[in-house]
């Protein structure tokens, strides 16, 4: 049974404070840190690109979850390794070359997340899930943060997972949008082992990091 990890989304953090606020996540239990990149191309919102990512990236010893929602994504790939990307999540209908876009991030020695938007099928992923490191189950449409968790996404996960058992592969099945305490404990049923989570993170109980990060581990 793999480690539940949260991976909070420093989307919903002080973007005026945002060193700080990694600091503070990764002294509050964080497992990892959960990067949203957007462009305002492939979703309607613009945050944060690699050189922000490299400068963050000090004050920081735990792994960065960047989530890229870019296209074209291929020729960025690099940059955000060199930044300090330490899990690179695509989107596939942000490449034209699913297949090259995965061998390129393992190439850079990254892991490699695939990322589905609620109405994308796994269908699309299902020849890849045994080169790459998670599967990125969106449970909001991209774009922002604080929207409402979409619970037919959740089949997807319970797919995933049988899938997983049966051809006895080690991905990550991490879930993304709208993760709180009422769905927290359903999504980890279905299957999910890492969650994403902004706003209940860092907004719930008076913005108690440390208590809302436990408080979504525990099953
Ligand atoms: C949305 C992002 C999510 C989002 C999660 O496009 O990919 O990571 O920031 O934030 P909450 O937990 O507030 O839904
Ligand atoms: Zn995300």
């Amino acid at each position: 049974m793999k480690k539940i990890q949260i991976s909070p989304s420093i989307l919903s953090a002080d973007f005026s404070q945002l060193g700080n606020e990694i600091k503070r996540l990764e002294k509050s239990g964080a497992d990892m840190i959960h990067v949203d990149v957007m462009d305002g191309h492939f979703v309607p919102n613009l945050t944060i690109g690699p050189p922000v990512i490299k400068a963050l990236k000090k004050h920081s010893s735990i792994l960065f979850d960047v989530h890229l929602m870019i296209s074209p994504v291929h020729e960025y790939i690099e940059a955000y390794s060199n930044a300090g990307a330490d899990i690179i999540t695509i989107h596939p209908e942000a490449t034209k070359d699913l297949k090259s876009s995965i061998l390129k991030i393992k190439e850079l020695k990254k892991k490699v997340g695939i990322s589905l938007n609620p109405e994308t099928k796994i269908d699309v992923i299902l020849n890849f899930l045994d080169q790459i490191d998670l599967v990125l189950i969106m449970s909001v449409n991209p774009g922002f943060g604080g929207q409402k968790f979409m619970p037919e996404v959740l089949i997807k996960i319970k797919e995933l997972k049988k899938i997983q058992k049966e051809k006895k592969l080690n991905f990550d099945i991490e879930i993304d949008g709208g993760i709180n305490f009422e769905n927290s404990k359903t999504a980890i049923e279905a299957g999910a082992n890492i969650l994403v989570s902004g706003t209940t993170v860092f907004k719930s109980n008076n913005g108690d990091i440390k208590k809302n990060i436990e408080l979504l581990k525990s099953k």
